[in-house]
């Protein structure tokens, strides 16, 4: 397949004539039946009109993506989301008013009677997650397209979350009908997802917004066991928590101070690595801004700086391309610092043990 490119790299270029020609374009893709990836303030979605069965089992192809991990259907209008719970409660007024449009995913009861969101986009399940996104390019497609607009993150499965342009591009032309290339995203972790058809909100997949931003609105909010790593816990209830995340091609070790021995967190990170570098591996660390210096002068092992640890917006931003980057630099032995960072430390700790199959030296 063709796929067509278009750049798009700002809320100004929607407003010029070409602009409105690109979304008027990709609008009509969607209503077609076809697929469109997109940025998001989050990551770049790949999408397609939620309600149309082809449609959603096309985003499944392209990504190669197993049929039970179910999509996000992004909205425009809060009436969509009464549209398909058949309501909307107290929960999802006070979460709506305080957090969309924005990143933040709902877990719903499809509305009494007959669903309006078919089996293949919810991935046989009988609640379907809901997001109103913020970015202008999607709200403007999905307001073009006139539909509610199925899409997961745009990367092939087993990669991670596009937050470039480039990085869909990379993996999907060839494979999808347009690609809108913004840029960078904003944020650069998934949307926080939260669970609201139990009888506690539940937050199953960690993000922007924080568990305890959510319980300032909502009064108690969970989080699902599984992801807080309690052992013996059932399964993650978010179907793609489950899957064996994108993990780099090399051996990635997530190396902690956890005593008060002499030895700095550093000093053994430098010793691994040149131990590694030394068996003729291609060896990388990943640190945070602050330390980069003390890496400084290693011959032979790369160092990725990920951002400010004082500032976790932009370690957000960077992890997927950090990583990435890493595969394309034909790193085979990874070694990062911990990023737990007071506020989104949670969501990036979440995505980077998962890189790293939970491989954890502490020291
Ligand atoms: O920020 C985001 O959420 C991005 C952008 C494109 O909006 N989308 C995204 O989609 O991350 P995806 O498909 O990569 O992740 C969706 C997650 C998966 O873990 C899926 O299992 C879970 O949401 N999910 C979807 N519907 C669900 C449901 N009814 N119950 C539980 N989990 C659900
Ligand atoms: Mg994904």
């Amino acid at each position: 397949m063709k796929t067509r490119i278009a750049k798009l790299m700002c809320e100004e270029a929607l407003q010029t004539e070409e602009g409105a020609s690109v979304i008027e374009e990709a609008g009509e893709i969607i209503r077609r039946g076809g697929l469109v990836a997109f940025p998001t303030e989050t990551v770049y979605g790949l999408g397609a009109d939620a309600v149309n069965k082809a449609a959603a089992k096309k985003i499944y192809e392209a990504k190669g993506r197993p049929s039970d991990n179910p999509l996000i259907v992004h909205i425009a209008y809060i009436s969509q989301l009464a549209e398909i719970a058949g309501k909307i409660s107290p929960e999802m007024k006070a979460l709506s008013d305080a957090f969309w449009p924005g990143p933040l995913t709902m877990i719903v009861n499809q509305r009494e009677g007959e669903p309006l969101i078919p089996r293949e986009t919810t991935g046989g399940l009988s609640t379907v997650a809901v997001r109103f996104p913020s970015h202008p390019i999607a709200n403007a497609l999905i307001r073009e397209s006139g539909r509610m607009i199925a899409a997961p993150s745009a990367n092939l499965s087993g990669r991670p979350s596009p937050t470039t342009g480039q990085h869909v591009i990379e993996d999907l032309d060839g494979k999808v009908d347009m690609i809108i290339d913004s840029g960078s995203v904003d944020i650069g972790l998934e949307s926080t997802i939260i669970d609201l058809t139990g009888d506690v909100p539940m937050v199953l997949r960690p993000g922007y917004i924080t568990r305890d931003e959510l319980s300032k609105v909502l009064g108690a909010v969970e989080l699902d066991p599984a992801v807080a790593g309690i052992e013996g816990s059932a399964p993650p209830k978010a179907p793609g928590m489950r899957y064996r995340h994108y993990a780099p091609k090399a051996h990635l070790t997530i190396v902690e101070k956890k005593s008060d021995l002499a030895e700095s967190l550093q000093e053994r990170i430098i010793n691994e690595a040149l131990t590694a570098m030394e068996k003729g591996l291609k060896t990388a660390i990943i640190c945070a801004d602050e330390n980069a210096h003390l890496y400084e002068g290693l011959e032979n092992v790369k160092v990725y700086d990920i951002g400010r640890f004082s500032d976790d917006d932009e370690i957000a931003g960077n992890l997927f391309s950090v990583l990435r980057k890493c595969d394309e630099d034909g790193m085979e032995r990874i070694f990062s610092e911990g990023f737990d960072t007071p506020r989104l430390g949670g969501a990036i700790m979440n995505r980077l043990l998962k890189a790293a199959g939970h491989d954890i030296l502490e020291i």
